[in-house]
């Protein structure tokens, strides 16, 4: 049996995971730890990223001692570890990055830089064994909101993305319009789900192509919010309820067409949605209803940023030989179209 550990520090959530396995057996993740900075950022509305690389620093050490004595591996015992380099942040990354080399230099072990997106195309493999290649994969969150056709580790085309806002963020803009707390995108869920159907209509921008667009969104809710008045729809529920149902049906609406658009011109019937927007019980409930498609999830957990997705997409590297005794440089940008097969 072999053990890897995995870091993740891309943008405000500090996580870490440990597992075992072997050339012939799946990845077991034994032991996984999330520190979460929603609190530290939510005064400021959004996440600031030198408070977001300082707070990785404090709780990297405790967290890897968490799964360290959780799981019963020790430091000597490890094989590999596996870092997210990218895209994300990057004092964030760079936090994560230099943890990671600072375990793996005097143990002489293979380090592995992970693609955050990867990873999360990664959580759905991790969560449901019988899923194979080929497959859609939607990954829909604060900062991504893209489309591809995923064709083997490391082999993914870019199908649809959006030209502006990921659908997180504008679930948390709309949200914030709303008077709700940041980020706003599961609170203005929940207000939907007591929304009446058809009070109110948003439009959905970019018909008839795959790419996405979710900024004018923006607009047209704080148009809305002020031709209704702020303060009226902060205070009337059954308003701020029904204006959060248009808002959400919106945002679905577009996801799902551009998924079933894309769908029908490759012939891929199979999609996976994975970020946190994956969440989203009305996105589920929509896409679940299309004839013929196969829609699959990571778990709850999974969804929004982990360390065990980070591990698997290191595991399944290292099994195919990837890993070097330095780590590439980390990448605030670093689209999915551009990394390598291992
Ligand atoms: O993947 P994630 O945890 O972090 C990154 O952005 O990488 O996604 C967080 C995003 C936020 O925009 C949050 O508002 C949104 O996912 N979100 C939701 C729901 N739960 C989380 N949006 C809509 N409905 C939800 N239930
Ligand atoms: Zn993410």
């Amino acid at each position: 049996m072999r053990y890897a550990l995995a870091i993740e520090t891309s943008c405000d959530e500090t996580a870490i995971a440990v597992g075992s396995f072997a050339s012939d057996e799946p990845l077991r993740v034994l032991s996984e730890r999330i520190s979460s900075q929603v609190a530290l950022h939510q005064a400021y509305g959004g996440v600031v990223p030198e408070l977001a690389a300082r707070e990785h620093l404090a709780a990297l050490p405790i967290l890897c001692e968490q799964v360290m004595r959780e799981s019963g591996v020790t430091i000597k015992d490890l094989a590999c570890i596996g870092v997210t380099i990218g895209p994300g942040l990057k004092g964030c990354l760079l936090m994560g990055a230099g943890f990671a080399k600072g375990i793996a230099a005097p143990l002489d072990i293979p380090l592995l830089g992970i693609n955050h997106l990867e990873g999360h195309v990664a959580a759905a493999l991790l969560d449901n064994p019988d899923l194979n290649y080929p497959f859609l994969a939607l990954i829909v969150s604060g900062g991504h909101t893209q489309l591809y056709y995923c064709e083997d580790l490391g082999c993914f085309t870019l199908l649809a993305r959006t030209l502006d806002d990921a659908a997180g963020e504008a679930f948390d803009k709309a949200a914030y319009l709303l008077g709700l707390d940041y980020p706003g995108g599961a609170r203005l869920a929940a207000l939907a789900e007591t929304g009446t159907a058809g009070r109110f209509t948003l439009p959905v921008a970019l018909p008839g192509v795959f790419d996405m667009s979710f900024s004018g969104l923006k607009t047209a809710v704080s148009v809305l919010v002020h031709r209704l008045g702020i303060d009226h729809v902060r205070s009337d529920q059954q308003t701020r309820a029904d204006v959060a149902y248009a808002i959400q049906e919106a945002i679905v609406r577009q996801l799902v067409q551009k998924t079933v658009a894309v769908s029908k011109d490759t012939g891929c019937r199979t999609v996976v949605v994975t970020g946190g927007v994956a969440a989203n019980r009305a996105l589920r409930a929509r896409l679940e209803e299309q004839p013929g498609l196969k829609v699959l999830y990571p778990t709850p957990q999974h969804c929004t940023d982990n360390g065990a997705m980070i591990l698997y997409a290191t595991v399944e590297r290292f099994k195919r030989g990837e890993g070097r005794d330095s780590l590439p440089d980390v990448r605030a940008r670093w689209p999915l179209t551009e990394i390598a097969p291992p």
